[in-house]
């Protein structure tokens, strides 16, 4: 046995006699050195073994605590500076999507579709038709890939409405755009690579990111979206970025898309620059403007999914990258998940193909501008609440209390008083921070329900101001 894994099964003995509980510190790492008569490295091994092993964590970077011994290891991914970095999400996401199925009167917290906008009638007879098919094609095996016909619909029926039109081998059918993005990222990122983002951003996009140990750079944003004249100074300044990760339509929290203006600056930019793009273009519907990646010549890697458009229980969702890329991607897929549920292809394929997406688009961009207005017109009146931007577009307000309440104990309060909403500061890629900001997602809230919602939110705010 070497050293360091002797020094583990001591300390690992002491836990388990009950001399250390959870949440007493470890000594520190001199005096662990000079007791067991090993070196500090020694003991940094040998405390990395104990963390794998679910005896302890870091709750801050000094000494460890004990937490376990815990039933079941614990994967632990660490950033260079050797921070364990898969605890330090966002403690709000692990119980995000519980939210979806609260029966909480005014939802603010999911960004859902709205549930009226589902073509009910619809998916019960593409689903009809389905049980006509011979079963191994609806409920079988189908490639890691993608069904080739779903993604021929995908391409001539969704992409094409905006100018995009790949070939089908550099379409990767995904459960989710989530799942690309952590695809792309297990791929590429090691622990301590440089991702830049705008900031804000999707808080489930730097959960996938910082669980991979990267350091994340974010540019702040604007009415325009992305300042892209800060991107030159960040890429010169550290280490080289892996990639630029941007929402270019409608960005989750704050509704701001991009300039054509500074979309010109952006392609300029990264031409030169030569930084690889991940666009996530899951609000993309919402304009009619090509996404960057159907710029010819542009290192573009393109995410997007019907989650936001359609519905986000069938978890469909594609990548568009170079053939090569997606073959890598496709042996990353098949380590935690075979291919994409072979229904739900078929349910979005029957959709696609229906014929009615044009209207379907049209009737969610009217309801979604709707929302937002009302949302807005709202706000105005209680001045507690002030939006990033009053031009947005899409599910979501991003707001700042003009109290010193904090976000935190108000969205405890929001659960008992039926109001749920997001805090903002899982959207903070740092350095500015959004703790004093809430984010609003209204699109699967009725308008009633957002004018009463939103003024029983702001009476919260200004009581416990
Ligand atoms: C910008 C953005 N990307 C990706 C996702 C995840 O979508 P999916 O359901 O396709 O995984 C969301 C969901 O909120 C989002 O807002």
């Amino acid at each position: 046995m070497k050293a360091y894994q002797q020094v583990a099964n001591q300390i690992r003995l002491v836990i388990e006699e009950g001399s250390l509980n959870p949440g007493d510190a470890l000594p520190s790492e001199r005096q662990t050195a000079e007791r067991y008569s090993v070196s500090r490295s020694t003991v940094r091994r040998a405390w990395r073994e104990l963390e794998s092993m679910g005896y302890i964590a870091w709750a801050d970077q000094s000494s460890p605590t004990v937490v376990g011994p815990s039933a079941w290891p614990q994967k632990v991914e660490r950033s260079a500076m050797g921070r364990v970095s898969s605890t330090s999400q966002p403690g709000f996401l692990s119980d995000l999507m519980q939210a979806a199925v609260s029966p909480a009167r005014y939802n603010f917290e999911i960004g859902m579709p709205d549930p009226d906008l589902l073509p009910v009638a619809d998916f019960q007879r593409i689903m009809h038709e389905l049980f006509s098919y011979p079963s191994r094609d609806v409920f079988g095996y189908s490639p890691t890939s993608g069904l080739n016909r779903v993604r021929q619909a995908l391409r001539e029926e969704y992409l094409a409405r905006r100018q995009f039109d790949p070939a089908l081998d550099q379409i990767l059918v995904t459960a989710g755009s989530l799942q690309g993005l952590n695809l792309l990222t297990r791929l590429w990122v090691n622990p301590g690579d440089v991702i830049v983002t705008e900031n804000p951003t999707f808080a489930g996009a730097l959960h996938v990111f910082r669980a991979y140990g990267a350091h994340i750079v974010g540019i702040p944003i604007d009415g325009e979206g992305l300042q892209v004249d800060l991107l030159d100074a960040v890429v010169r300044r550290g280490p080289r970025p892996k990639f630029l990760y941007i929402q270019p339509i409608a960005q989750n929290p704050t509704g701001v898309s991009l300039s054509p203006a500074r979309r010109r600056l952006l392609l300029e930019w990264a031409s030169e620059s030569r930084l690889p793009i991940i666009e996530d273009d899951a609000y993309g519907f919402l304009s009619g403007s090509p996404p960057l990646a159907a710029t010819p010549g542009s290192r573009v890697v393109y995410l997007n999914t019907l989650s936001k458009i359609l519905s986000p229980g069938i978890r469909v969702g594609l990548l568009v990258a170079p053939p090569d890329l997606i073959r890598q991607l496709v042996s990353l897929k098949q380590l935690s998940d075979l291919h994409t549920s072979t229904l739900s292809q078929l349910v979005a394929e029957g959709w696609l193909r229906m014929g009615d997406v044009d209207t379907h688009i049209s009737r969610a961009r009217a309801i979604y501008a709707s929302r937002l207005k009302t949302a807005l017109k709202v706000l105005e009146m209680t001045r507690v609440l002030s939006p990033f931007t009053k031009s947005g577009l899409g599910f979501y307000l991003f707001a700042r209390l003009e109290t010193e309440t904090s976000t935190n104990f108000l969205h405890q309060e929001g659960s008992r008083q039926d109001v749920l909403f997001a805090p903002g500061e899982p959207f903070g890629a740092g350095p500015a921070d959004f703790r004093q900001w809430i984010r609003i997602a209204v699109g699967a809230q009725p308008t009633a329900q957002i004018e009463t919602g939103l003024r029983r939110l702001a009476r919260m705010v200004e009581h416990h101001r």
